[in-house]
């Protein structure tokens, strides 16, 4: 395989890298090669929204546009700005004039000692790009994943929400034909790599390259939108020695429906497929908006997600519960398996040396089936789950009633792995919904979990509420219209 360089656009200019650690962030990349300080570092974690840029890339749904993206350049490896164009708060301004989303911000008094002021205008400049006039709720997304210490909130989302309505032309809409041939000739060039300090970096275009990859260096590190596995850079100081990026390859980066299924590229960000699964299935297009905050679905990946076989993981819990399979690939060879036979035990799974998770297939819903999903975690957004509970149950009337004839209930957060709740199920399965068969659903969940204390919740406090979720389901199915969750929290 033939690399080139990485190649990619600093607003306007042309930047190639070559000899720089594989390692080193956007964040480090901005702040200490380029001197572009206006980005700042908060926790270096992506908690927090202060070193928020804008990325801007071909759209694979639309030919020859744009799509801009918010991402937290802290925890996002350089190698991967191949190809795109990067756009830091330097870079707004039009000549001396501010740009709407700046201006905003001083017409509001949205800033006060200032720290967090360029992630907020990073934040609502690419919520602008994508959308002219966005309600409240879309606002409110797009600013969830930045905090503010002194300002107070209202000032910013006030100027987020002006800059939008009367947003005008700016130097990147006049550049624009610009920036797609430009980006469009660095999408020709080979794949690229990266060196520097031992350390090595490439980025695959297709499965073939990847898989080659692979089997030359089994020992390489898979990194998709690196929200998790830069953390471990950033805050346990590790050093990767070669990094295989998928967010390039052409296979893994899709979303395609069957007649029965929804398959989803492993290295797809979340905001890819976000609207598609919601169709299908509410409550997990609803949860998937509390994964992170819309910086880290904009890189985070599903692939990644299960990849990383974390007993929190937010996505394991559904796909079990859905029943969904996943396709592992190595040098050529294909197999397909169950999520749910992925995990072993504590971050142990069943992938070999050398293979990769390709793709996820959900199945699509048929009559008389419903999903159920509930995040515990102490904040809506932006914040890792003490419990996950993910329902699927699926009846058919009978002269007895509505029996159950297919549940599947899997729990995040209640054991070493994301795993079903046999004993509770087998009370349901057959059995009619009632007070009295799901009263017996709860006590028999006590037999299938033995839940640890941490930081999150304590061992009682998971047991507890993993069983009430249990009849906060039983609740909902007797009657759609009762309240049960808080939507309406702004
Ligand atoms: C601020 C913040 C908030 C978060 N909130 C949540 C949350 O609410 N819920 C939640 O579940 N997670 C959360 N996460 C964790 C993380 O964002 C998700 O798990 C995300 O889906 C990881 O995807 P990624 O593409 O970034 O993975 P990466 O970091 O790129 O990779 C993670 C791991 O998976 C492996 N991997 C990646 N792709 C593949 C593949 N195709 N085949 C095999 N292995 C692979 C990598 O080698 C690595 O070990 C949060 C993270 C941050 C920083
Ligand atoms: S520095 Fe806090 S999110 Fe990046
Ligand atoms: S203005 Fe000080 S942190 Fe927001």
């Amino acid at each position: 395989m033939t690399n080139s360089t990485v190649r990619f656009l600093l607003n306007n200019d042309v930047v190639s890298i070559e000899n720089i650690d594989p390692n080193l962030t956007v964040l480090q990349y901005l702040r200490e090669i380029q001197f572009n300080t206006g980005t700042k570092e908060g926790c270096a974690s992506g908690d927090c929204g202060a070193c928020t840029v804008v990325l801007a890339e071909l759209d694979t749904d639309h030919a020859g546009q744009l799509h801009y993206k918010s991402i937290n350049s802290c925890i996002t490896f350089v190698g991967s700005l191949h190809g795109k164009q990067l756009i830091t708060v330097e870079d707004l301004k039009d000549g001396v004039k501010l740009h709407h989303a700046q201006q905003t911000i001083v017409d509001n008094h949205g800033s006060q000692c200032g720290f967090c002021t360029p992630g907020f205008v990073m934040s609502s400049f690419a919520l602008h790009k994508q959308k002219k006039t966005p309600n409240r709720a879309e606002v409110l997304e797009a600013l969830a994943g930045n905090l503010c210490r002194c300002t107070g909130y209202r000032s910013i989302i006030e100027a987020a929400i002006t800059s939008s309505v009367d947003s005008e032309e700016d130097s990147f809409a006049k550049h624009y034909q610009e920036t797609v041939a430009t980006l469009t000739e660095f999408q020709k060039l080979p794949a690229p790599s990266l060196a520097g300090n031992g350390h090595d970096y490439v980025a695959p275009k297709n499965i073939d390259e990847l898989a080659y990859e692979l089997t030359s260096e089994p020992e390489s590190t898979l990194v998709a939108g690196g929200t998790d596995l830069a953390l471990s850079v950033t805050q346990n100081l590790a050093t990767i020695n070669k990094l295989v990026y998928l967010g390039n390859v052409e296979e893994l980066t899709t979303i395609e429906e069957t007649d029965t299924e929804i398959v989803i590229g492993s290295a797809l960000p979340y905001s890819k497929f976000i609207d598609t699964l919601h169709h299908y299935y509410p409550d997990l297009g609803e949860m998937i908006e509390r994964i992170g905050s819309k910086q880290v679905r904009n890189t985070g990946t599903l692939g990644g997600n299960v990849g990383n076989a974390s007993p929190i993981g937010d996505m394991p819990p559904a796909l079990i519960a859905l029943g969904a399979t996943m396709t592992l690939h190595v040098a050529g060879v294909e197999r397909t398996i169950l999520v749910e036979d992925y995990f072993v035990d504590y971050k142990k799974t069943v992938l070999k040396p050398a293979e990769f998770i390709k793709s996820i297939q959900i199945p699509k819903p048929t009559a008389g089936q419903t999903l159920k999903l509930y995040k515990i975690s102490k904040r809506l957004d932006d914040d890792i789950s003490a419990v996950l509970a993910a329902i699927f149950i699926e009846q058919k009337s009978e002269s007895q009633g509505q029996i159950i004839n297919n549940i599947r209930i899997a729990f995040g957060g209640m054991a070493a792995i994301p795993k079903r709740a046999p004993a509770a199920e087998a009370v349901l399965q057959g059995n009619t919904l009632t007070k009295e068969s799901v009263a017996q659903a709860k006590i028999a969940l006590a037999t299938d979990f033995q839940p640890m204390s941490d930081v999150r919740a304590s061992d009682k406090y998971r047991m507890r509420v993993a069983q009430n979720l249990i009849e906060k389901c039983y609740l909902e199915l007797q009657s759609r219209t009762i309240e049960t969750r808080v939507v309406n929290y702004a």
